[in-house]
Order: structure tokens, then C-alpha cells, then sequence
């Protein structure tokens, strides 16, 4: 069911779940103050309960009543805020621990599309949004993929395609130095220019599901490839003959991951036996795109 950002708002007062668009990927948020409504936000996923969410904000100014913002950190929130970028931080008692798979971190977001940032502002506190998909699955860039992955049982507030197409980049401020988590279109270039190198050692890192093995997958078998056999489908930068099925991608690794999940979708769909991925360049701006692919395609 479609909703407009009136009807949302109800939506969500109510502790209801409603999928929202970000300039990222589409999230399906709840109330962040009720805690039925975020329990249903695991169950709806089928996201196991200590895999943490991000807290959705309406402006840079809420995140200190809910998280405790290191100094360095905000040359990076004024530059980036709103926009595709998360940062974990030690949290503050007024996040609950169900938000946070029972953590003393808290991942705070400010998202930039317009609907999404005049529905948070309307509703004047935070929304937790994880990507609006079944647990390790692809994320969706759409409404329409928001419903093929939850029919008629989620409200959407549909806000068109999503202009970035991957998720958010995040970097955790809760150790002695930050951390890049997951990158994204924020590019470590971009990161460490603002706050000098980063500590490379996940090991310690906290637990971040989309830090698994294997997520952000279709059901059809993935794999990198420069050709392959039977019925298979075709996802590269070129055209490659005896595909069942082809889709290609722009050469610029932004509009490249800008149309991945939807493509990697529509191969989904195609009832081939396999999607082969042609490899595309190792270069740094290709660094969010890589992290996508060799999760999709993780055997
Ligand atoms: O672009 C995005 O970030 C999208 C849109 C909807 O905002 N959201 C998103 O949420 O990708 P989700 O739940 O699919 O992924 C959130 C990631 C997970 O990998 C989670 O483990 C990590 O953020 N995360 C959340 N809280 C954390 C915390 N306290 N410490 C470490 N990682 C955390
Ligand atoms: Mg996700």
C-alpha cells in the first residue's frame, strides 16, 4: 500500500512499520520510542534480535541526545549530514538496547531524501530503518522491490529510485581511532582526507551483520566470472555472447552501483541457473561496489 508522508506519520505513531526512501537504499522504519515496533521490525526482516539498527535522525542537532559525538567526528557530520554516511558512537541511555542488539554503541544516520527528512522532522524523533529486505538479501533500490519483498503487509512511502543505490558508508568512532565498517559512496578517500588515516584492524571491530559473509545475496548461485556455462545470465560492463540473459552496467562506479541491486534483481528473476558478475576494475572508487559483489557472490 502506498502512503503519503500525512498518512505515514499515522502509520508510524500507531507502531506500524513503514518503508521509507533514502538516498541509499529503501529502509523500513518504526518508531524508535516503542518498543513493540521495533520487535516487529526484526520479525518482519527475520533479522536475528542482536544484529543492531541505525537510528535515523531528522537533523545533525538530535545526534548528541542520543549518541555521545566524538570531536573529530563532525568535520565529517557537517560535510556529509544529510547524506549517505553512519557513524556508531558510544550510546546514551536515551537509545534502547533493543535498537542496538544490546550494544553501548549507537549507529546514527541523517538521510537526505526529501520525503524521508519531511516525514522525520513532522515526526520529530528518530525512526531505527534497516534496509527493507528479508534478512541477507539484496537491498532494495525501489518501491516496487519493496514489495516484492513484503507484499501488501508493509505501508511504502515511494520515493522513486534511489539516487545512490548502496547502502550507507559506515565508520565507527567508538574505538581509539575510526574505523571504516562498511564503505560506500562516503569513499575512504573522502574519510581520511577529513580525518587522517584509519584504523584498518576489524578484528575488533563490533558485530555488523552486513559485515557477514554472504549478504546482500540473490537465491540464484553467484559467481565472478569472465564466461559461463548452461543458462546463465549475464551482469557486466560489456556484452559477452552466449548469455541466456544480459544486463550491463555503466563503467563509472557510481552509476554502476547506482543500478547493481536492481539488476542483480531482475538476473534473480530471469530463471537462469546461475548470474555470472564480470569483474570490474580494481581501482579505490570501486571499493563500495567490490564489498557488494564479493558478498553476493560468497559461495
Ligand atoms: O544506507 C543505509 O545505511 C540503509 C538505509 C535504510 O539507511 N540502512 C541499512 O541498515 O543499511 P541495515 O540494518 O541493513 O544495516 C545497518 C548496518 C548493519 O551492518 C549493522 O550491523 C550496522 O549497521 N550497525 C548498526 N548499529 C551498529 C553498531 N552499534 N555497531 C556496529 N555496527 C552497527
Ligand atoms: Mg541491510
Amino acid at each position: 500500500m502506498l502512503v503519503d508522508v500525512h498518512e505515514g506519520l499515522a502509520v508510524l505513531s500507531r507502531g506500524d512499520l513503514l518503508a521509507i526512501p533514502t538516498e541509499t537504499v529503501y529502509g523500513l522504519a518504526a518508531d524508535a520510542a516503542q518498543p513493540e515496533a521495533i520487535v516487529r521490525v526484526f520479525r518482519t526482516k527475520g533479522r536475528p534480535a542482536d544484529h543492531p539498527l541505525i537510528l535515523h535522525l531528522g537533523d545533525a542537532a538530535w545526534a548528541e541526545h542520543f549518541g555521545h559525538v566524538p570531536d573529530h567526528a563532525w568535520p565529517l557530520l557537517r560535510r556529509f549530514w544529510p547524506g549517505p554516511l553512519t557513524v556508531v558512537v558510544p550510546r546514551r541511555q536515551t537509545v534502547s538496547l533493543l535498537v542496538t542488539g544490546g550494544q553501548e554503541t549507537v549507529a546514527l544516520r541523517v538521510p537526505r531524501h526529501p520525503l524521508t527528512l519531511n516525514l522525520l522532522q513532522a515526526f520529530g524523533r528518530p525512526l531505527v530503518a534497516p534496509s527493507a529486505n528479508r534478512f541477507g538479501r539484496t537491498s532494495p533500490t525501489s518501491a516496487e522491490h519493496v514489495r516484492s519483498e513484503f507484499g501488501e503487509k508493509v505501508a511504502i512511502l515511494d520515493g522513486g529510485a534511489c539516487p545512490v543505490g548502496l547502502e550507507s558508508t559506515i565508520v565507527d568512532f567508538s574505538g581509539e581511532r575510526p574505523r571504516l565498517l562498511r564503505p560506500g559512496q562516503v569513499s575512504r578517500a573522502d574519510l581520511e582526507q577529513l580525518l587522517g588515516p584509519l584504523q584498518d584492524d576489524l578484528r575488533e571491530a563490533p558485530r555488523a551483520p552486513g559485515m557477514l559473509e554472504q549478504h546482500y545475496a540473490p537465491v540464484t548461485r553467484t559467481r565472478l566470472g569472465s564466461s559461463g556455462e548452461g543458462r546463465f545470465a549475464w551482469l557486466g560492463l560489456q556484452a559477452r555472447s552466449g548469455a541466456a540473459v544480459q544486463l550491463l552496467l555503466p563503467a563509472d562506479a557510481e552509476a554502476y552501483g547506482r543500478g547493481l541491486y536492481a539488476a542483480l534483481r531482475e538476473l534473480d528473476a530471469s530463471g537462469c541457473d546461475s548470474i555470472v558478475v564480470q569483474p570490474p576494475p580494481q581501482e579505490p572508487q570501486w571499493e563500495a561496489v567490490w564489498d557488494r559483489l564479493r558478498r553476493a557472490t560468497a559461495p
